[in-house]
């Protein structure tokens, strides 16, 4: 399963060149590296749509993706984000994000699903969970995935999901998904659908 279309839109670095809000948008976020550009190649079908690196902070800017999926809506805006930087942060999501990301989550009004990306060996720490919070106490609606599960064993997923659920106060269990397999595709996109 692939979108029926998909192409770069545009590339922002600072929130008065945000491009105007056209279509029910999607953010893809998490840690550096954690792998949100290549799920959304995996789940566009699209290979190198998102630039990918094997080396943390690959994705620097807000970077915008017209997108038709599969079934659904012809039109929406997937986002792929920069991943925060842990290293230097003292306190919570703040001064994690940047301004730039700070005002897309504050104040894009055609957000309307922030998709939260773990990687499945790590799991949710401290830092998520305040990230996590910190969406539901801004009325984000947020789906929370872990991807890489390729790289877990049969019997380290439920646990490792179970986990990050607890670990997060969520209501429900989080999508297991891999961009090596294909995994979780199909899960996520009717999620994604019916978030708009
Ligand atoms: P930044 O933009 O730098 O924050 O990174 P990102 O979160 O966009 O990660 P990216 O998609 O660039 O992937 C980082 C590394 O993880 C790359 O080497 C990918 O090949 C690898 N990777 C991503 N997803 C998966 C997956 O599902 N399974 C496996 N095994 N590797 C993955
Ligand atoms: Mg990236």
């Amino acid at each position: 399963m692939r979108a029926r279309q998909a192409t770069f839109a545009i590339s922002s670095v600072s929130p008065d060149t945000f491009p105007p809000e056209t279509a029910p948008e999607i953010a893809f976020t998490g840690r550096s590296n954690v792998g949100k550009s290549s799920l959304i190649n995996s789940l566009v079908g699209v290979r190198g749509l998102a630039r990918t690196s094997g080396t943390p902070g690959r994705t620097q800017m807000l970077n915008w993706f017209a997108v038709t999926p599969p079934f659904g809506p012809d039109h929406l805006a997937f986002v792929d984000f920069p991943g925060y930087g842990y290293a230097k942060v003292p306190t919570a999501v703040r001064a994690a994000f940047g301004p730039l990301v700070d005002a897309y989550l504050e104040n894009r009004r055609g957000l309307r699903l922030v998709i939260v990306i773990l990687d499945a060996r790590r799991g949710a720490e401290e830092d998520e969970r305040l990230y996590v919070d910190w969406l539901a106490e801004h009325s984000r609606p947020t789906l929370v995935v872990l991807t890489k599960v390729d790289k877990l064993s049969k019997s380290k997923r439920i646990p490792a999901q179970s986990a990050a659920r607890a670990a997060l106060g969520l209501a429900r269990a989080p999508l297991l998904y891999s961009a090596e397999t294909g995994e979780g595709v199909k899960e996520l996109w009717r999620a994604i659908v019916q978030a708009v």
